[in-house]
């Protein structure tokens, strides 16, 4: 059964530590905490998560898409697109927050699959800035960090 796990929000030092590459050897013992990373995304609402927002500074994301979630180990963009556009964007990380941030339109991103096989999706618009966002955490970076009109919903 997956597990909900606790999602950490800003300020956290652990947001603001660089993650480290999954060592490919490692990933067949990882299936039952990439589960609760897709549980927690799915319960939360969220259109992707990183592990350092549930506490761990590994470099593994999940995406929620209306087919099958997809994880992604150690992923890498390869390619983007010079072209940039703007959109909205929020975090499970800083709640109730929102701001627009610009982002490479279309990108290429290589990775492990929780088989530990590789990987290469070719993504555009909302996916592509999913992919970015979400890499961004792996690198310390949130979105509250490059946006523009940050907005707080009142509470
Ligand atoms: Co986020």
């Amino acid at each position: 059964m997956a597990k909900l796990l606790n999602i950490i929000t800003e300020p956290n030092k652990i947001l603001r530590q660089k993650s480290k590459e999954i060592n490919p050897e490692k990933i067949e013992n990882m299936a039952d905490f990439f589960n609760d990373m897709v549980f927690t995304m799915k319960e939360k609402d969220g259109v992707g998560l990183a592990a350092p927002q549930v506490g761990k500074n590994i470099r593994v994301i999940t995406i929620n898409t209306k087919e099958q979630p997809i994880i992604m180990i150690n992923p890498i963009i390869t390619k983007k697109s010079i072209f940039k556009e703007w959109g909205e964007e929020g975090c499970l990380s800083v709640p109730d927050t929102f701001g627009m941030v610009k982002r490479h339109k279309n990108l290429s991103c290589s990775y492990l699959d929780k088989f530990g096989n590789k990987k290469i999706i070719e993504a555009k618009g909302f996916m592509a800035r999913i992919i970015q966002h979400e890499i961004d955490h792996l690198d310390t970076i949130l979105f509250i960090d490059i946006a523009k009109n940050i907005k707080k919903l009142e509470p």
